[in-house]
């Protein structure tokens, strides 16, 4: 990429940062890194051959940094659902040190852009000594985790300039989610129906991928109010607690405004207290199973004088602007594929406050595109 760079080879087409040009990427990289995974006339996912079998391996370790790890947890909430495979998770930096108990033959699953981050490679490593296979998610695919995984399940997300992840983490869950409909079609939890299903869903992104766009006003509306406060509350359920953690992570990286993002139903426990006018909360709430019970939590919020910026979806929508002060109104897609298409807005919206505060987007201070030290 570093090459790329000094070359001269990648430039911003036009674009105001490498960050949103890579934002409007994201159509394309889910496209691409589906192409890669899908049997579009079969409607089924197709992987490389795997050195172990899906079927058999016990449990799962997920590991990573930065947004990897929010993709992760997505991933988690996959293949716990739909392969009923028991996963472990945990950032890099603390898995390198935890010494779980494993059994041999367990599946070792690291993400990372680079592949180099110091952390993740540690954890690749310790994992290793521990018997397990390594299948690594990674968009560098000449990287050093790469020559140390047993496989590596490439997300086609090219180069990423940007030090705030974008594309590369769309990269990423599509991956995890092709990942997930592998482990469960050979683990026997999901037919050949369902399969179609959810590939048909997964198919579907990238053109929804490419509705969100049309909504850049209403993002910029929402950036307006998020660009005035202190501190600002992300909230989510489900899926869309990692979506809502990213969304945070981006603010903070970004804007270097403080932002803390909560499991929706656990905002009572704590977080409640901070509620006034001055803390945005800033809510990832598509119709899924999980609608209702956000949209009590946002309520909560609300009678505590929360001004509500909500990303919805279309069947979400009514229900969503009584209460809200502001929303972002995306297309209905399958429960499965929304954290994918969720995940695009709240990136969008980091990088609309970011450029109206002015901050420097493509180099945050003290901030490294790959994290090469301890
Ligand atoms: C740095 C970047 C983040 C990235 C993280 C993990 O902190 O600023 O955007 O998510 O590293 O990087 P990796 O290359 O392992 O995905």
């Amino acid at each position: 990429q570093t090459t790329a760079l000094a070359a001269g080879t990648i430039g911003k087409d036009g674009y105001r940062h490498f960050m949103e040009k890579e934002l409007h990427e994201h159509p394309l990289v889910i496209g691409q890194t589906l192409q890669r995974m899908v049997d579009p006339a079969s409607r089924r996912v197709v992987l490389p051959d795997l050195p172990f079998d899906l079927a058999t391996v016990p449990r799962a370790v997920i590991t990573a940094c930065g947004s990897a790890f929010y993709a992760g947890m997505v991933g988690r909430y996959w293949l716990e659902s739909i392969a009923q495979l028991p996963v472990d998770i945990d950032v890099a930096s603390e898995m390198r040190y935890r010494n779980p108990p494993l059994t041999a033959g367990s599946l070792g699953l690291l993400i990372s852009q680079s592949g180099e981050t110091a952390d993740t490679l540690a954890a690749l490593r310790s994992l290793r000594q521990k018997a397990v296979h390594i299948l690594s998610v990674l968009n560098v695919e000449h990287s050093t985790m790469a020559r140390e995984s047993d496989v590596v399940l490439g997300t086609v997300a090219g180069p990423e300039i940007s030090v705030a992840s974008t594309k590369a983490f769309t990269a990423q869950l599509t991956v995890l989610a092709c990942l997930s409909i592998a482990t469960a079609r050979a683990r026997g939890t999901l037919d050949a129906l369902a399969e179609e299903e959810l590939v048909a869903a997964l198919l579907d992104l990238p053109s929804r991928a490419a509705d969100v766009f049309a909504q850049g006003d209403a993002i910029r509306r929402m950036a307006a109010i998020v660009a005035e406060a202190r501190d600002v509350l992300y909230l989510g359920r489900g899926s869309m607690f990692p979506v809502a953690m990213e969304g945070a992570l981006k603010l903070k990286e970004i804007s270097y405004i403080h932002a803390e993002a909560y499991a929706a139903g656990e905002m009572k426990h704590g977080p409640i207290s901070l509620i006034d006018r001055t803390v945005p909360i800033v809510a990832s709430a598509p119709y899924t199973p999980l609608f209702d019970k956000t949209l009590s939590n946002l309520q909560e919020a609300k009678a505590r004088g929360g001004r509500l910026l909500v990303f919805t979806d279309t069947k979400g929508a009514e229900r969503v602007s009584a209460i809200a002060e502001d929303m972002v109104v995306l297309p209905h897609v399958h429960e499965f594929a929304a954290p994918i298409l969720q995940t695009i807005p709240v990136q969008m919206l980091a990088y609309e406050v970011a450029v109206l505060k002015g901050t420097d987007v493509d180099q945050p201070r003290n901030l490294a595109k790959s994290v090469t030290v301890e």
